[in-house]
């Protein structure tokens, strides 16, 4: 597998393509933005963290027959991808108010939700993904009833296996956001799974153990990143 040029730099990965057009590179990177790329920072190691994090959670959810885009993990900050068609959808799956939810629906942080909540934006930064529903996603032709059907059965599958995976570690799910893509034409699970993109808290302190460390100023950022990886490993 030879690695060629760079096609795609976000906030916090660098994708680049290959010798094979059905096979993609994904490095991930240090930088950590928060607020819509509003606060910038730097969390040392991050990369090499959420790459062997998502690796793992991915290897675990295909076991359980959820289909990803994740093919291989060729060193400490970068995996072998399958090539997708990225649905423009943040799906967001909550289990525990926190964040943006506590904030709209006035709720206190750690809040439990009777039955888990998933909730789409359109991602799209200039609009600072703003929250849609199922009718908008139909209405501006995000994707096809079929894809958001499939879309929500994987969530919340998705969900069942993380939370009683986090729970053995003593970790607490909160909340994650997850993308998908379409590959030969399938919706399949994409982007990432991290404390970047995941709400973890000690299931015995409530420390919080993900980016709302960085975005909220707390401290012991990298070692809250750390602590998750050796609580899976
Ligand atoms: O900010 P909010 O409470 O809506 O975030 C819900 C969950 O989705 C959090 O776990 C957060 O880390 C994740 N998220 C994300 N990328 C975004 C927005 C939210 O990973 N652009």
């Amino acid at each position: 597998m030879v690695k060629k040029e760079m096609i795609y730099e976000g906030k916090a990965k660098k994708v680049f393509k290959t010798d094979d057009e059905k096979v993609y590179i994904i490095q991930y990177k240090d930088d950590a933005t928060a607020f819509n790329g509003v606060k910038k920072g730097t969390i040392l190691g991050k990369g090499v963290i959420n790459n062997k994090m998502s690796a793992l959670l991915f290897k675990l959810l295909e076991e359980k027959g959820i289909p990803t885009h994740f093919i291989e993990l060729l060193n400490d900050r970068e995996m072998m991808v399958k090539d997708v068609k990225i649905l423009p959808l943040e799906v967001i799956v909550r289990n525990v108010a926190a964040g943006s939810l506590a904030k709209r629906l006035g709720l206190e942080e750690g809040t439990l939700m009777k039955t888990p909540v998933l909730e789409f934006c359109y991602k799209n930064d200039d609009l600072g993904d703003p929250m849609i529903n199922e009718y908008h996603i139909r209405a501006i032709e995000l994707a096809t009833d079929e894809q958001v059907e499939k879309v929500k059965e994987y969530a919340f599958k998705i969900n069942d296996i993380l939370v009683e995976f986090f729970k053995e570690r003593n970790i607490k799910l909160i909340d994650f956001k997850l993308e998908f893509g379409l590959h030969d034409g399938e919706v399949i699970l994409a982007d990432e799974i991290s404390p970047d993109t995941c709400r973890l808290w000690d299931a015995d302190t409530n420390k919080k153990l993900d980016k709302d460390r960085f975005r909220r100023d707390l401290g012991d950022v990298e070692e809250a990143y750390e602590e998750v990886l050796g609580r899976l490993q």
